[in-house]
Order: C-alpha cells, then structure tokens, then sequence
C-alpha cells in the first residue's frame, strides 16, 4: 500500500463558542487516487470533515481539534492555508458566488495570481485548465452569462489551475439542473480516472456516488459510522433508511422485490443495469 494521501487519526473537533463536538473520534485513511464520496444528514459533519482536510480548521477557524489530521504527509495544524491551498482544492455548492471577475480567463488567472506565478506561466496554465473542465475558447466570457453547470466547472478550474493532488467538492451539484450535474460529475469522474486526481464529494446524489465513487463514508452526529465501498455499504438498506439516508433506486427496489418474490443471484444490485439482471432473474424464476 502506498503512504495514505489523507489520514484522519482520532480526530474530535469543537467549533470555538460551541460545547459539543461537531466531529467525535474520526479515524480514516483515503489513499491517493481514490474517489470518495461522504454521506450524511443535514448537520451531520461533512463541511467539517472537508475544511479540516484543507486546514481551515484548525488554522482560521480556531476552535478545539484533538487528534491529527495528515494531508500529503503535512499535519495540517502546522501549515497556513495557504500552504494547503496547493495540495488542496475546494469547491463549494454555488457557483454564482464563487464568481468575481469580468471574464473567464480573469476568474482562473486569480488564485495564480495571489500565489505569484509569473504571467508567462499563467498564458499558458489558464487554456489548459479551460480545456480539462470542457470550457476551451471560454476566456473572454463573461462568467455570469455562464449556464449553471458550465459556471461549476469553471470554479472549479480556479482551483484546478492551482495543480492540487486532492479535490474536494461540497455538494457541487445542488443549485444544477439535471444536465448541469451530470457534466460536473462526468468532469470529476475523468479528473480522478484519467489524471488520477484523488477526489472527495460531499454528496445527496447517491445513484451517481453508487456509479463512481470507490468508496462511501458515511457520517451521523459527527461520527463514522460506514466506510467501506459502495456495493458494501448501499447493500445495508434497512440501516440506512433507519438512519434517513437514501439509497440508491436500484437497491431500494430490489430490495422490495426481494419481500415480494424471494431472492436472485449475487449481490444487491447499487446501479440501473444490474437491477435489470435481477428483476430479469426474479420475473425469470417467477414464469418457470
Ligand atoms: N462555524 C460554526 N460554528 C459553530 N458550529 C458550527 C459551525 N459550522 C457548523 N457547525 C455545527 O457543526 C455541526 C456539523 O456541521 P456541518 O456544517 O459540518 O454539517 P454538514 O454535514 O455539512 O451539514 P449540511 O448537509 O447541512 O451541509 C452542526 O451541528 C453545525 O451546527
Ligand atoms: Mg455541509
């Protein structure tokens, strides 16, 4: 196994002003490359989680952070923002308000220019990133004349043209339409499998966490309570509903047919094409 490329030791954090812990005792490791996907109910920690990945907390937030949380071998509690900024890049769910420049190009270019990179370089890192999020010959647009998805990805090429090893990205698709969503998804998905970007989305959308993602953790109360990969943890269909998370549609009607008509062959199906095998294999077995 490589070294992990985020590593949670023990971790419980208190926001400064607060009693309670908003995270308790959260011990993971993500590995570079990973995709992984963090579920959980409104309040459940997930923001929390992100910002002490890229070391918001502890550095700027204050607050009470025992354990340690390591990032690219860095303990985070020793390192400004800044540093972190470049291992680490951060999208967030509204595009519009990420949105401060006149055009596309100027949008990318100002993290490049608050840390310093000389403008030859920036001539040249600026069309390239437009190109890996799909938005080639967008540098004189204006970014608010931009439809929602497309005004997404160039956020989150600000952040890319930072070149950081780990993107995360807090509930990017929530102010999307359907199409929107798909092409920050399609666009995270090609980061992490063609440029091996390790990535972390904080999610709702769990057909599309079922489809891409590696692996699930799952939070509640600020805790970890699942961890493991989408078909382990989407299969325990009745432990999340108990919990109020969503499953995927695929393992939720499979799970009612199952009550119905008994059981088929292999596992719960998390994705559309497999639940298709297992109704086929059900209505099958119910006409023999
Ligand atoms: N700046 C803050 N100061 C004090 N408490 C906070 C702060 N931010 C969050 N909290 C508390 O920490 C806990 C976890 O919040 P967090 O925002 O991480 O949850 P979340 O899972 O991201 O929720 P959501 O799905 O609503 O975004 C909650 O109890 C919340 O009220
Ligand atoms: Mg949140």
């Amino acid at each position: 196994m490589p070294e992990p490329i985020i590593a949670f030791d023990a971790v419980t954090y208190t926001y400064a002003g607060t009693d309670e812990p908003a995270l308790h005792e959260i011990s993971f490791e993500i590995q570079p490359g990973e995709y992984v996907a963090i579920l959980g109910l409104n309040g459940a920690g997930k923001t929390t989680l992100g910002l002490c990945v890229n070391g918001v907390i502890p550095t700027m937030l204050g607050g009470e952070l025992e354990g340690t949380v390591t990032v690219g071998g860095l303990d985070v509690s020793e390192y400004p923002v800044r540093e972190m900024s470049k291992l680490v890049g951060v999208v967030f769910d509204n595009p519009e308000f990420q949105m401060s420049q006149m055009s596309v190009a100027e949008e990318v270019a100002l993290g490049l220019e608050n840390a310093g990179v000389p403008y030859e370089e920036m001539k040249r890192i600026i069309p390239d990133t437009l190109e890996l999020v799909g938005l080639a010959g967008f540098e004189e647009r204006s970014p608010l004349g931009l439809s929602g998805g497309q005004q997404q990805r160039l956020a989150i090429a600000a952040v890319l043209a930072m070149k950081p090893q780990i993107l995360i990205m807090d509930e990017p698709t929530s102010n999307l339409d359907p199409i929107g969503k798909q092409e920050v998804f399609d666009m995270a998905a090609r980061l992490n499998s063609e440029r091996g970007m390790t990535v972390i989305v904080i999610e709702h959308e769990v057909e599309v966490m079922a489809r891409y993602a590696d692996r699930v953790i799952v939070l509640d109360g600020g805790r970890v309570i699942m961890n493991g990969t989408p078909q382990e943890i989407f299969s325990r269909v009745e432990e999340l509903a108990a919990l109020k998370l969503r499953v995927p549609e695929a393992a939720e009607l499979a799970t009612i047919l199952r009550t119905e008509y008994g059981d088929w062959d292999g596992p719960v199906p998390i994705t559309t094409e497999p639940a298709v095998a297992a109704v086929n294999d059900l209505l099958g077995a119910t006409r023999d």
